[in-house]
């Protein structure tokens, strides 16, 4: 096909820019042109003003009967999804607990924990990819069958925090949703400022705006102790040198929420849980990847402190942090704001919740070979500054005192239930799989 010239407007913009070809019209001309310019753009703005009052007057109203698009999730809203929210909330004990990072490893115990007992609980979680999201829709269906809904959502989408609090009247909020882990910080700061900090005031805000204002309890973390050598660790130990950038973000998270006590009257308890484990646990912490690498007769890497010193923590059975977090949860006294103002003075605690018994990695590693029936391959290496400490040790009398909590479960005990729940899940046979699903 032969290519036409076709003359346009274009031909008669100045072939070099920055080129100017004066107009060489008469005067009579130029005027004509200009006024014709003006009627023109005088109807074109016409024009545009009625096209902004169409759609401002006709437009379809923001209601709930339209989904929206979640910040890094599932599109929310309309009519069904209200009903799926209102239906997993509803209540036979008068609590209604908003859980956030449900889909997560705690988050899915102590929500189905809190359903059983009659709480109506709904569930938050962006089902992130930190580590693989298909163990988190697992959990996901768990929570499903038990009754509990979980939006796919950030906790940094106030829109979605506004609309769920419009929807459900919250007395509590269990705040689980964070970016864990020591040695991921080094790969992702931004992460953990996202969702700790970040996400934290923006569910704070939240909360402070609702009515009525929830009682807010929260996981803050044992890593906020750091470098701390006194030892068993109490909540009155100093907590002002972290040893990574995930123990800042929840040390920020503590005093985050002293000031949202302090200002709005918020109710407010931070947990700080000591190593947690168990089945439907994390694949990021070394007892699951252990598991993982001794069965498929992988090395494992065992760090020793730099005197050649043991690695110890003070590992906690997922079913005793359950009740830390149940007895928190009945404990908590109402908020005091409303209006986003403070009426008089609010709760505001913190407590250790571990299990008092510190055991070295290296047993760790013995109980799983026990279990497993495998030799592990081991490599001791001097342990790296990647943000890990020595070691942890938790001092539980304040939460005894306040709330009767007392964990029953040892390491072998609890490693056993994880290992027996591992080997389900990761078998194959839908047979076993079904049954790691039924043992919760
Ligand atoms: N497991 C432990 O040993 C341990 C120890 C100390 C503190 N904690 C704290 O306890 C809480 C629960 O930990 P876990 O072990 O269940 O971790 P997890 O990673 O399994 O659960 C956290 C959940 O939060 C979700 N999430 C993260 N950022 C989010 C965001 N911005 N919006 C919505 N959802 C988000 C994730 O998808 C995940 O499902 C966390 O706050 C963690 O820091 C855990």
């Amino acid at each position: 096909m032969s290519q036409q010239k076709t003359v346009s407007h274009i031909d008669n913009l100045p072939s070099t820019p920055g080129k100017f070809k004066p107009d060489k019209s008469p005067p009579y001309i130029h005027r004509l042109r200009v006024h014709s310019a003006i009627s023109r753009l005088t109807l074109w703005s016409s024009l545009f003003l009625i096209f902004i009052i169409c759609f401002f007057f006709f437009s379809p109203p923001s209601s709930s009967a339209s989904p929206r698009r979640a910040l890094g999730g599932d599109s929310w809203g309309g009519h069904n999804w209200e009903k799926k929210v209102s239906r997993s909330a509803q209540t036979r004990s008068g609590l209604t607990v908003l859980v956030t990072g449900a889909a997560g490893f705690v988050g899915t115990h102590v929500s189905i924990a809190l359903k059983r007992r009659g709480d109506g609980i709904l569930g938050l979680d962006n089902f992130n990819d930190y580590y693989d999201p298909q163990l988190k829709r697992a959990r996901r269906k768990l929570l499903d069958r038990a009754g509990v809904f979980v939006v796919e959502g950030d906790i940094n989408d106030s829109e979605l925090l506004r609309k769920l609090f419009d929807v459900v009247a919250f007395t509590h909020v269990m705040h689980l949703a964070a970016q864990a882990g020591v040695r991921y910080a080094m790969q992702n700061p931004g992460s953990y400022v996202h969702s700790n900090i970040a996400g934290f005031v923006s569910l704070l805000e939240a909360c402070k705006s609702a009515t009525p204002q929830p009682a807010i309890v929260w996981a803050s973390s044992s890593s906020v102790y750091g470098l701390n050598s006194k030892i068993p660790f109490s909540e009155k130990d100093r907590t002002d040198q972290p040893a990574s950038l995930y123990a800042a973000t929840k040390k920020a998270g503590e005093e985050i929420a002293h000031t949202y006590n302090h200002i709005y009257g918020l109710s407010i308890t931070g947990l700080r849980f000591f190593t947690v484990y168990g089945p439907w646990g994390r694949p990021d912490m070394a007892y699951f990847f252990f598991t993982k690498d001794i069965l498929k007769r992988r090395a494992i890497t065992i760090y020793e402190a730099p005197d050649h010193g043991t690695i110890a923590r003070d590992f906690t059975y997922i079913d005793d942090i359950v009740k830390g977090c149940l007895g928190a949860l009945d404990t908590a006294k109402k908020s005091t704001g409303s209006g986003g103002k403070k009426k008089r003075a609010a709760q505001l605690r913190i407590f250790n919740l571990g299990n008092t018994s510190p055991v070295p990695v290296s047993e760790l590693v013995s109980i799983l070979e026990k279990l497993l029936k495998v030799k592990a391959k081991k490599k001791v290496l001097p342990m790296p500054r990647n943000g890990d400490v020595k070691f942890t040790h938790a001092n539980i009398s304040l939460a005894h005192k306040e709330f009767g909590y007392r964990p029953t479960t040892n390491l072998d005990t609890g490693l056993k239930k994880f290992v027996s729940w591992y080997q389900d899940y990761y078998s194959g046979s839908k047979k076993r799989v079904a049954r790691a699903f039924s043992n919760i």
